[in-house]
């Protein structure tokens, strides 16, 4: 009798090594599956910084006209801070400096016209110091 109760036990043992194994690989398997859900969460639900108190007031954008560097002016702008746009076309900085007045009026802006390639040259150099 004794040993068929050893035989009992240990049928018992592994059957609850078994599933220990299922459930902590379930328990892995949930987590994979919930952690971008919940970082996602996370990312919308965080507080933005407040930008003006950490950096100061103002910040230069340059390339402020198109693709990635408009994107950026806009969000910088809708979370308050004043803008120096620097590019080389007036007419298309006056346009996003109109855009940015109008998307968020309390904003300042102030546009400089500059050819970035020109840094470091010679006629640069004199650019700058006009
Ligand atoms: N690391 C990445 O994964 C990744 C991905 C995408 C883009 N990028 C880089 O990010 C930058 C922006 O890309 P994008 O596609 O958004 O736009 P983009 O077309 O490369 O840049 C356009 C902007 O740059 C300005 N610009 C171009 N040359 C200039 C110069 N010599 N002096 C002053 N301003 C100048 C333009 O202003 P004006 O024409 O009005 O002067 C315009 O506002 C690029 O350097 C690109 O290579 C990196």
């Amino acid at each position: 009798a004794g040993s068929t109760n050893t035989h009992w036990w240990s049928r018992v043992e592994r059957r609850m090594a078994w599933f220990a194994s299922l459930a902590l690989l379930g328990a892995l398997h949930v987590a994979a599956l919930a952690f971008p859900v919940l970082s996602h969460l996370a990312l919308c639900l965080r507080r933005h910084k407040d930008l003006r108190r950490r950096y100061g007031a103002w910040a230069v954008v340059t390339g402020p006209t198109s693709g990635m560097g408009r994107s950026t002016a806009l969000e910088l702008a809708r979370r308050g801070m004043n803008l120096v746009l620097v590019g080389r076309n007036p007419a298309k900085l006056r346009d996003i400096s109109a855009a940015i007045s109008k998307a968020a009026p309390a904003v300042q802006t102030k546009t400089v016209v500059l050819d970035l390639s020109l840094v470091s040259t010679a006629q640069g150099e004199k650019l700058t110091l006009r």
